[in-house]
């Protein structure tokens, strides 16, 4: 066997070349993940949103295997029998001795097959199990660790059914990818039985490294200075450590997200990964271009409403000059830059009083904890909220029919006597329920560790209170979005779209999928030079600024500096019009292309051909070709006047904001078509940027 070349076409001008097309027909795909049909982060992101484009590729020879929960298994996914005949085997062997495996197909866009292993049924083999992880490679688990007990259990399901599918795999080669030290176990096994598969690791961060970050070490200085060993001893992870250290010298191929966690892995792990396959999203494109700017402004109207609920009897500040930031993700206050945001806001709120602005921001903090379920305060604001909306709407309507009756008869109205005593009385009640004795509150939910949680205890120590003389609002929400809930009925990429600006400076942060997935909906973000996706537009887009995403330095200059920095970025994004936010954001849109997966998944198909050459190598060769890589490709400068506020106030027409929308989408198709020009232009290529700082041992293909 052998792979033909392909050369693959390329997407708005981004780079084209040539990868190794498979016979997946002789070819048998596996994607282990804790995180298949089971959201936890980011990881869920990766395998949800790339399984179109695989599944477009290998059809009914890709599988993923996960954990199985109930509610998981009845919400998204749909029990068939496996059609496969080395599939349907492992599946009911594996249910006759007693395991609980169900099968079906994942309800997500390319529908694709997953084997879901149900953990707790299976836990009476855990003593047996340990024994074998101890043999294969002398790593203990303490009995009180819970978490790392279930991914024995799930990487010894996953070694087992690898080996009776190879038993039966009739001829077919198998590959199977382990996402995370989660995982990994299932490599570790399937590599010490030499089960005949081709094996890749990704790892999605490093467990050292999550947890130093967050312990507010100078990580990124200190990269080659740790006694690792200690440190993770210390720490009480030495065993999971191991776990996931055995997983990336066992396989075959080994890779991570971005260039920055390569650098990290390298230390933190000891190996260097052979292929970076950075994090696409699955992105759909409108038949109408401005159809994301509408759904902004619909999406905006819903956070409004909420906002009217939230501020009620406080509502001094004016809708339409109001800005919605947000950050969101996994409670990790530090790694997620909680805390410089936090001290940004401050700073912020500062500067837009003593510059007597008339805009204000609400900042929504999107970071499940513990809670109670959500604060009476809360509740009753969208309730006063609604309570004024019925009483406005059935004066309106008995307003509005004494009008037309009195039209009727040809006579204008006596507008002091249409609304009658009663009318005004229920009116003035309802004002009077507007009033209340605390300020709107700063978190929607009551939470459990509400003295000690870290947003919580910031706010108090800044004074952010959503006092009337506040510029800056900030609201808790403690509690991933939902559709489905009584307080903010949206999900969250509905909330994303509704959103003027994502803040995410992380200071740990492989990839950071948050900034991206705003990117593709065509919201401005701030990222970090020390996340995955910051680096990784920084090395692709020649001015990520005028393209609505803001990089902060967190890595070479002080937190104090970086601080600073964010709240120029803020600062300058309050200051911009709404015609100047109109244009950034389909600024922002263009770039969707180069975090299309269908561009970015030719990193995985390598790192598939890579490993089936190690593995199988009188099957299957590799020639010494490198990874596919973009390196030196850049997208231009965009052609027409950049979206500061001082350079585009020059350029713009005294007309009103609502003229100026027309001219200003017409403007910009033409800027959008000159800029795809240019990015084939050789000039666009190549380009490295001048002065570039590199990392301490920065990491090299
Ligand atoms: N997310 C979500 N609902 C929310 C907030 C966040 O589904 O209310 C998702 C978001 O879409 C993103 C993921 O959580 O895909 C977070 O991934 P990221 O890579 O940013 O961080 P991780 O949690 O993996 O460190
Ligand atoms: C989109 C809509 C416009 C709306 C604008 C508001 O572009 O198509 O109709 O006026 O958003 O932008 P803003 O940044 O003020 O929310
Ligand atoms: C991890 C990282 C995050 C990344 C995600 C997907 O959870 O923390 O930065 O985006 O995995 O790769």
């Amino acid at each position: 066997l052998r792979g033909r070349s392909l050369s693959v076409t390329s997407l708005s001008g981004l780079p084209r070349w040539e990868v190794e097309e498979l016979p997946v027909e002789d070819l048998l795909l596996f994607e282990v993940a804790w995180e298949v049909t089971n959201k936890v982060g980011g990881i869920y992101t990766v395998i949800q949103t790339k399984a179109k484009t695989t599944a477009d590729e290998w059809g009914d020879n890709y599988f993923l295997i996960g954990p199985y929960f109930e509610h998981n298994m009845k919400t998204q996914v749909e029990r068939c029998e496996p059609i496969n005949d080395a599939i349907r085997r492992a599946v009911d062997t594996m249910n006759k001795h007693g395991c609980q495996v169900y099968f079906g197909r994942w309800l997500i866009e390319g529908s694709p097959y997953v084997v879901l292993f149900d953990i707790g049924s299976s836990a009476w083999n855990l003593d047996r199990w340990k024994g074998d992880l101890w043999e294969a490679c002398s790593v203990g688990i303490p009995y009180h660790d819970r978490e790392a007990n279930d991914m024995l259990i799930f990487g010894s399901l996953t070694a087992w059914f690898l080996k009776e599918v190879t038993d039966h795999a009739d001829g077919k080669h198998v590959i199977s990818q382990f996402h995370e030290w989660q995982a990994g176990t299932g490599l570790i096994l399937s590599r010490a039985r030499k089960l005949p598969i081709a094996t890749i690791f990704t790892t999605h961060a490093t467990l050292l490294g999550r947890y130093l970050c967050a312990a507010n070490i100078d990580f990124y200085n200190h990269l080659d200075k740790f006694d690792i060993d200690k440190e993770a001893g210390e720490r009480q992870i030495y065993h999971r450590y191991c776990m996931e250290r055995a997983s990336v010298h066992c396989a075959h191929v080994f890779t991570t997200v971005s260039e920055i966690t390569a650098i990290e892995a390298e230390h933190m792990l000891k190996r260097k990964p052979d292929v970076v396959t950075p994090n696409g999203l699955s992105v759909k494109k409108f038949s109408a271009v401005h159809e994301f700017q509408n759904l902004h402004a619909t999406y905006k109207a819903r956070i409004q409403d909420f906002v009217r609920g939230h501020f009620y009897g406080h509502l001094d500040f004016d809708l339409e000059k109001t800005l919605f930031l947000f950050i969101a993700g996994r409670y990790e206050f530090s790694n997620k830059g909680a805390d410089i945001f936090l001290e940004a806001l401050s700073r912020l709120n500062f500067l837009l009083r003593m510059h007597k602005s008339d805009v204000t921001v609400v900042v929504f903090f999107i970071m499940p904890a513990k809670t109670n379920n959500f604060n009476v305060e809360t509740l009753k604001g969208q309730a006063v909220r609604k309570q004024l909306w019925d009483i406005a709407h059935s004066v309106k309507e008995k307003f509005g029919k004494k009008l037309y009756d009195a039209l009727l008869r040809g006579e204008i109205p006596d507008m002091n006597n249409i609304l009658d005593r009663d009318d005004v009385t229920v009116m003035k009640r309802a004002i009077f329920s507007t009033q209340r004795q605390s300020l709107p509150p700063v978190t929607t939910h009551n939470m459990i560790d509400d003295s000690t949680d870290p947003i919580l205890s910031t706010i108090r120590r800044i004074g952010l209170f959503n006092n009337r003389t506040d510029r800056v609002k900030v609201i808790l929400h403690p509690e991933f979005l939902s559709s489905t809930s009584p307080l903010l009925p949206m999900d969250y990429e509905e909330f994303v779209r509704g959103c003027h600006l994502g803040v995410f400076p992380s200071y740990y942060e492989p990839w950071g999928y948050t900034p991206a997935e705003c990117t593709v909906m065509g919201i401005p973000s701030v990222t970090t030079n020390l996340s995955g996706f910051g680096c990784f537009m920084q090395e692709h887009v020649a001015d990520p600024t005028a393209y609505g995403i803001y990089i902060v330095d967190r890595r070479f200059q002080s937190p104090d500096d970086s601080c600073n920095q964010l709240t120029q970025f803020l600062y300058g994004f309050c200051k911009q019009s709404r015609r100047q936010r109109i244009i950034q954001r389909n600024r922002t849109e263009r770039l969707s292309d180069l975090l299309d997966w269908r561009y970015l998944g030719r990193y995985y198909q390598h790192a598939r051909y890579l490993t089936l050459s190690r593995a199988f190598p009188d099957k299957f060769h590799m020639e010494p070709t490198s990874p596919p890589t973009t390196e030196g490709f850049k997208y231009p400068r965009p052609s027409s006047v950049p979206p500061s506020p001082s350079g585009s106030q020059v350029s713009s027409p005294q007309s009103s904001d609502v003229e100026d929308e027309e001219d200003e989408r017409y403007n910009e198709e033409e800027e959008a078509e000159r800029d795809r020009l240019n990015i084939k232009s050789p000039l666009s290529l190549g380009r490295v940027p001048r002065g570039k700082k590199k990392l301490h041992g920065e990491y090299k293909n």
